[in-house]
């Protein structure tokens, strides 16, 4: 009886574990790289609009998006054409699109700078097709993110951090409303209370330079410190021309 069970057995044990095998080896392989792809800066130079034939891709942050179905902007001759076959995040706040303008170090940018450049990553994400990473600064050859990376969506999260904060302080003492025109210049002025210029409190760590804005104080207020009072303007006046 028993050897006979165990001739029985041993192959059918085998042939199941070697499909099992099998499966799971064409599982994995087929599901593991999706549709995902890795990209090296030569590769990704070649989606730049140049050939018809191809899609046009740009990088930001190391993730790269199919961007065709806005060649109007992307493809050659377009406006923005030299975002195509590279990535160049940082133009997207210098607004610098020659040279080393093109380049994808942000290093010296202010915290809500990187951010406005991950808000850019997020436009793309929603508006076009994610294709991959390019490997360089931003991820690594195995299409892991790297500590650059890491480093800027830390800082973009401290810049959303403090822009909310500053959105919340201001919100506190309302900007004046402001008009201009080429014949009659600028002037600001207050539905209620009066205006004068403030320093922006949380500017510096935001942006690293000072800023000030029209606020717009009540009476009772206008003693604190800080407070500036327009050149040429009434102390007490509605609107001042700036
Ligand atoms: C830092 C400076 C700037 C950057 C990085 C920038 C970037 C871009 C990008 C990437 C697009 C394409 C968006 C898409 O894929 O749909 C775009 C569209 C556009 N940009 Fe800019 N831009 C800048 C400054 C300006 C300025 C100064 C103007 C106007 C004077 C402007 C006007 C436009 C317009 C009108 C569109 C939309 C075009 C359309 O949808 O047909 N941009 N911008």
């Amino acid at each position: 009886m028993i050897p006979t069970r165990r001739f029985f057995l041993s192959p059918f044990v085998g042939i199941t574990v070697l499909v099992v095998l099998l499966a799971l080896y064409f599982r994995s392989s087929f599901r593991s790289p999706s549709n995902e792809r890795l990209f090296t800066a030569e590769e990704l130079a070649l989606y730049n609009g140049t050939d018809e034939k191809l899609p046009i891709c740009l990088g930001i942050l190391g993730s790269v998006f199919d961007v065709t179905k806005g060649k109007s902007h992307y493809g050659s001759g377009g406006g923005y054409n030299h975002f195509a076959g590279r990535d160049a995040s940082r133009a997207f706040v210098s607004g610098n699109f020659t040279g080393d303008g093109l380049t994808d170090s942000l290093r010296g940018l202010s915290s809500s700078e990187v951010k406005s450049v991950v808000d850019w990553r997020d436009f793309y994400i929603r508006t076009y097709t994610y294709v991959g990473k390019l490997v360089g600064r931003y991820y690594d050859s195995q299409g892991n993110p790297t500590k650059h990376l890491k480093g800027v969506e830390a800082k973009a999260s401290r810049g959303a951090q403090l822009l909310e904060k500053q959105k919340i302080e201001e919100a506190k003492q309302p900007n004046c409303n402001s008009q201009w025109s080429q014949d009659e210049g600028g002037e600001v002025w207050c539905d209620v209370g009066v205006p004068r210029l403030v320093q922006r409190p949380l500017e510096i760590a935001l942006t690293g330079q000072m800023s000030k804005r029209c606020a717009c104080f009540k009476e009772d207020q206008l003693d604190q410190a800080g407070l500036e009072i327009y050149k040429g303007c009434d102390p007490l006046a509605k609107t001042c021309r700036v």
